[in-house]
């Protein structure tokens, strides 16, 4: 199947207002305006973040169906990318029906940097092209990239510039973080460094590289940031409800925010986020078919995507997620993972996902006491293991069909 050509790559998605929005220092999100940079236009301001082993088409296209503006792919190495590596291409994987697109890459060569995005854009297709400055992995730091340019504007004014030379009119932006261990050079600098070198916008991780993923985000570095620039930031950062969000926006004066972990297993986070930024009243989550029917297609996308033996270990992650804070999550977390079959690993979505209902249903009317002896009875009686996966035997006959395919993952590599 032939490539789409970036003439395919429609930029927008329809837009809720024709308003201008008017970025710059200090700039207030207007609710329902719709956040341009370069010659994009996305119409709701919760973007799905890159996360390494997650991002990948099937989760990306979720994201977006509830509502995510953008999802990036995981942060590919631009040394690889460069040389037509087939992993890495695989890595890359783009669907067609993902428009606007956006792709990470990471690297500190300027000129690998170009090469990979001419191959990105004008190759892979993708609408828009995000360069990885807060990877904090040893491996990437010590070549220069990710993190460690965080302590060097010369050098990501360096990269950007020939990014942007490359990416013709497809946006750059930078995903950067509030500075490298927390003392000398701080997120400003590489931010004006970035806007400087003709970044569209900029991302901004509120931690610092020796923070990882934990520890408190801050705030204020990521308002010094809105206000040091005029092009829109985004704010991310343990964003993981609709409250995190609106605080997020009016702690920082950003333009929108990108969600990463809050979001695993409860994609609709992205809609819930976008109605309460445009000051929409909160609705309910989805019905649990609903929730049943995206496992499912996240499951079958992931198996057509990666085959049956590598889909299998690739779905467990995102298994995990639908197990999150439930009952017996843990068990059929760990049933998945010794499942090898996808048939397996789609029963015991479709089990626990019944199975998960009742047990509420049930919990809210029992007692403390009678709820354990429920459990426990749940899991001597109920409970049996056959094949290594399945775990619970329901009695009743309410199975849930398999639902039909939507559409096809088309391997858009090489
Ligand atoms: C497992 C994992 C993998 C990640 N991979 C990437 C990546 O490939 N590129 C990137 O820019 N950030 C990556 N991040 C950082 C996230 O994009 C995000 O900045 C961070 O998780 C904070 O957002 P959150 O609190 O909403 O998850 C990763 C984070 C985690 C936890």
């Amino acid at each position: 199947m032939s490539r789409p050509s970036r003439a395919d790559a429609v930029v927008t998605s329809e837009p809720e207002t024709t308003t201008p929005a008017a970025p710059g220092p200090g700039a207030p999100v207007t609710a329902g305006e719709p956040l341009r940079y370069g010659r994009l236009e996305l119409t709701g301001r919760a973007i799905c973040a890159p996360i390494c082993g997650a991002s990948k088409a099937p989760y990306r296209m979720l994201a977006r169906r509830f509502g995510a503006s953008l999802a990036y792919t995981e942060m590919i190495k631009a040394t690889p990318l460069a040389r037509r590596d087939r992993k890495t291409f695989w890595l890359a994987e783009r669907h067609p029906e993902e428009t606007p697109s956006a792709i990470q890459i990471c690297g500190a060569n300027p000129v690998e940097m170009a090469d990979a995005t001419r191959i990105a854009i004008d190759e892979l297709g993708f609408t828009t092209l995000d360069i990885n400055m807060g990877c904090p992995v040893r491996k990437v730091v010590r070549e220069g990239a990710g993190a460690a340019m965080l302590k060097d504007p010369s050098s990501v004014a360096r990269v950007v510039d020939a990014v942007v030379g490359a990416a013709g009119d497809a946006p750059v932006t930078v995903k950067i973080r509030t500075g490298f261990d927390g003392s000398g050079i701080s997120a400003v600098p590489v931010a004006k460094a970035a806007e400087g070198a003709g970044a569209a916008a900029i991302a901004i991780h509120g931690r610092h590289r020796s923070q990882h993923h934990s520890g408190d985000v801050d705030f204020d570095a990521i308002a010094d940031v809105v206000a040091s620039v005029r092009i829109p930031v985004i704010g991310n950062g343990s964003v993981n409800s609709p409250e995190s969000a609106v605080r997020m926006i009016e702690s920082t004066g950003c333009a929108a925010v990108m969600i990463g972990r809050g979001a695993f297993g409860t994609p609709w986070l992205f809609r819930d986020v976008q109605r309460a930024i445009q000051g929409l009243p909160a609705v309910p989550p989805p019905p649990m078919e609903e929730q049943l029917e995206c496992a499912l297609w996240h499951h079958e996308r992931t198996m057509m995507l990666f085959g049956e033996e590598v889909g299998s270990r690739v779905f467990r992650k995102f298994a995990a997620w639908y197990f999150r804070n439930a009952p017996y999550g843990n068990q059929f977390r760990g049933a998945v993972y010794r499942a090898t079959k996808a048939d397996e690993v789609a029963r015991l979505l479709r089990e626990w996902f019944e199975h998960r209902e009742k047990l509420m249903t049930r919990a809210t009317a029992l007692g403390e006491s009678e709820l354990a002896a429920f459990i426990g009875g749940a899991t001597a009686e109920g409970a049996q293991e056959r094949g290594g996966a399945r775990l619970f035997v329901l009695n009743d006959d309410d199975g849930c069909a398999p639902r039909p395919a939507r559409g096809t993952i088309v391997n858009s590599g090489s």
